[in-house]
């Protein structure tokens, strides 16, 4: 097992080489594989999360300095996973009720009353409530039997929910085994699954750079991510949970509210910290009133505030009317709403070429912040239609000129709730969504059952040019080393480097450059000519990295392989894909160029489309053509068909002592293997190299063939 060592005693990732960073990478990976597997297969942890949030953290700054490392199978895109199922229905013994609800001092000051009442108290006696933030997200049960999670579930209709079980192991907020003291046989605790603001922007991002629809708050991303049938789905969403209420319990270990607040933390659950004991209903209203100034900033969405009576035996005496409880009210936040005219609706381009719709608005202050700005998402969500085809705002589509409600979703990112029907201006047009980008001119266009509209100037637009550089120059592509993002940044911002051929003129184009780049911050001569040096020995390159740099969207190595393979040379696919762009209509492609690109093994539609969408913007195969002035093709190599592995599925793990696993795969596939990031029943052999983890003990429940770096190489030589 490897050994876990902190991570604060590292150099800063900013300071480490690539070479440096790529070894630390691969240690770093193969530990939380470990961790993962001993984690959520075991039940058996060895670290503290703190440790292995740092482990993860150090991964990701790695990841964010050189993105190349961060492969499908980079422990920040995966995790120890179970096979995809249903949900099995789950019957609550104690019902998952709702709150009733306060939205007023008032009504808070009637519950108390109500409660007083109720119980009999003399008038000199106040109950003592405690004062909880209400977390916005979806609540949940978790059964322990003997300290040991046995199962999760959705709440539900209130009765019946959802076994989650599962994806709920993943959360890791969510202890496997309690800790501490007086831990019931059995008992049934709940809480709250909810999900970071900053984690939910993040996740929209992604979601919206992979063409994914994007969720509209932290709840629904949240309850989306827990329900996942693909628990690995599950496991790379940031969920986290508060735990604040129970269910069945065989022995209460404590008689108050937040004696149980004080046991569940002790048990292992993360509490919200901001709980407070409150004496008589002012105390309570402050607290009411601190939590709404401080929401904003708070780190997650919360609607409100709820009041439980402290004392167990009080809050059994009062029970439950209907389907709350007499014993505790939620008090909410106003809504966030207001009205003003969206003046203009901007589009912006992402970095991976998705058009972006956003409404600039006449100011106005929505819950205490002044809002300019509000998302529109896609062209869909103008027009009045959501992601799943069903009409919003009942069908309304959004005008320049329009009065909108404004609507700070989950206090998040503001939204435009309706349209104000009876103000529209009688000159408002109907929204036209651009179909070319406003930062370069070029095509946009929206793939088949996609919402996103994409820019096609992959290697001419600015806004993409950066992203673009940085993927051409990255491992898998032209790999030049001592091109980070941080120096394509400053090139690019001192003019030096817009496209890809400006690498390889750069030299030619200012004699002194190299001189020049060694007075540079960051740079000294030896630096400057080292890059040079980089830069020169990629001006041979092999066909496939070619195609794989162009960035042309869904081709990755594989397909750039695949591509490469079968056309050859690069006249020939160039030459293929001109004749194939010439030929797009709107009712579909019928050239024989097309088809024959589109028949290759591996290559659909949408592949085929993007590939002949990028060589049908002129700019781009101008901007191809200026390269290959710079630099000389290699052919593809033909795959060698009659290999012992030709055909075959092989998977790698573990760290390989032979041969790095970039030659692994190269020479594998050279010989007509396929090689894959996960190991299932079509995998014909799995090369297991030292610290081997959940990829090996998978090939051997299996029955997969598992083999030594040694093996291998005798199958492959003989
Ligand atoms: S106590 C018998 N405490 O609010 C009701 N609920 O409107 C027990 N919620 O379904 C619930 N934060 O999802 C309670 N601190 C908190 C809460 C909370 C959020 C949610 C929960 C519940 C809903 C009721």
């Amino acid at each position: 097992m490897p050994k876990s060592r902190s991570t604060k005693a590292l150099p800063a990732v900013d300071t480490l080489t690539k070479a440096q960073a790529k070894r630390e990478w691969r240690r770093l990976a193969l530990e939380i594989e470990a961790h993962d597997e001993r984690y959520y297969q075991k039940d058996a942890p060895t670290i503290s999360d703190a440790a292995y949030d740092d482990l993860r953290r150090r991964v990701e700054a790695i990841e964010a300095r050189f993105p190349e490392f961060a492969t499908p199978d980079s422990p920040t895109r995966t995790v120890g996973a179970a096979p995809a199922r249903g949900f099995a229905k789950v019957q609550h013994v104690v019902p998952m009720l709702s709150l009733g609800n306060a939205f007023s001092d008032d009504e808070v000051r009637e519950f108390v009353e109500r409660v007083r009442r109720f119980l009999k108290l003399d008038a000199d006696e106040h109950p003592a409530i405690v004062a909880e933030p209400k977390i916005d997200g979806l609540s949940l049960s978790l059964r322990y039997e003997n300290g040991e999670l046995v199962r999760a579930a959705t709440r539900g209709d209130g009765f019946t929910g959802e076994d989650v079980t599962e994806n709920v192991r993943t959360i890791r907020d969510v202890p496997h085994r309690l800790k501490g003291r007086k831990i019931p046989a059995a008992c049934e605790l709940r809480g709250e699954v909810y999900m970071l603001k900053q984690d939910f922007l993040a996740l929209n991002a992604r979601q919206l750079e992979a063409g994914e629809p994007a969720f509209a708050n932290p709840r629904n991303s949240a309850a989306g991510s827990l329900r996942q049938k693909d628990v690995g789905i599950t496991a790379s969403r940031p969920l986290k949970f508060f735990a604040y209420a129970w269910g069945e319990m065989e022995g209460r270990p404590a008689d108050t509210q937040h004696g149980m607040l004080r046991w569940l933390s002790e048990a292992g659950f993360t509490v919200n910290p901001l709980i407070e004991l409150c004496h008589g209903v002012e105390a309570m209203l402050a607290f009411y009133r601190r939590i709404g100034e401080a929401r904003a900033a708070l780190g997650y969405d919360i609607d409100g505030v709820v009041y439980k009576i402290d004392r167990l035996d009080w809050q059994e005496r009062l029970g439950f009317v209907s389907r709350s409880p007499r014993w505790a009210i939620a008090h909410k936040f106003a809504a966030e709403q207001a009205t003003t005219v969206l003046e203009k609706i901007d589009i912006q381009v992402g970095r991976t070429g998705a058009l972006t719709p956003v409404a600039r608005l006449a100011p106005v202050t929505v819950g205490g912040v002044v809002v300019q700005n509000a998302t529109l998402h896609n062209e869909d969500y103008i027009r009045g239609v959501g992601n799943d085809g069903q009409p919003i705002r009942d069908g309304v589509d959004i005008r320049e000129g329009d009065t909108v409600t404004v609507q700070r979703a989950g206090d998040v990112i503001p939204q435009i709730a309706g349209v104000v029907l009876d103000k529209r201006p009688a000159t408002a047009k109907p929204y036209a969504f651009p179909h070319t980008c406003p930062a370069c001119g070029s095509h946009a266009v929206r793939e088949n059952g996609e919402v996103v509209r994409r820019c096609t100037g992959a290697l001419i637009c600015p806004a993409q040019a950066v992203e673009h550089l940085r993927h051409f120059v990255s491992r898998l592509a032209f790999d030049i080393e001592g091109l980070g993002e941080k120096q394509i940044q400053q090139f690019y911002q001192d003019g030096l480097i817009r496209t890809p051929v400006d690498i390889f003129t750069l030299r030619r184009r200012d004699a002194d450059a190299e001189q020049k780049l060694a007075m540079r911050e960051g740079y000294g001569e030896v630096s400057a000519r080292n890059l040079f040096a980089a830069i020169d020995a990629r001006r041979k390159i092999e066909l496939h990295r070619l195609i794989f740099a162009l960035g042309i969207r869904h081709v990755g190595e594989g397909n750039a392989k695949l591509l490469a393979r079968h056309y050859g040379a690069i006249d020939a696919f160039r030459e293929a894909m001109l004749v194939a762009a010439a030929a797009i209509t709107p009712e579909g492609n019928a050239s024989e160029a097309y088809q024959d690109l589109n028949n290759i093994a591996g290559i659909g539609d949408i592949v085929a489309d993007a590939v002949v969408e990028f060589f049908a913007e002129p700019r781009n195969v101008a901007a191809l053509d200026a390269l290959l002035r710079e630099i000389e093709v290699r052919p593809a190599e033909q795959p060698r068909q009659t290999s012992r592995v030709s055909g075959r599925t092989v998977v790698f793990t573990g760290s390989l002592t032979k041969f790095t696993r970039d030659e692994a795969k190269a020479v594998a596939e050279r010989l007509g293997a396929k090689v894959a990031g996960s190991v299932s029943k079509k995998t014909d052999y799995v090369v297991a190299g030292e610290e081997a983890g959940s990829k090996l003990a998978r090939a051997r429940d299996l029955g997969v063939a598992v083999l030594t770096e040694d093996d291998w190489l005798k199958l492959i030589e003989g």
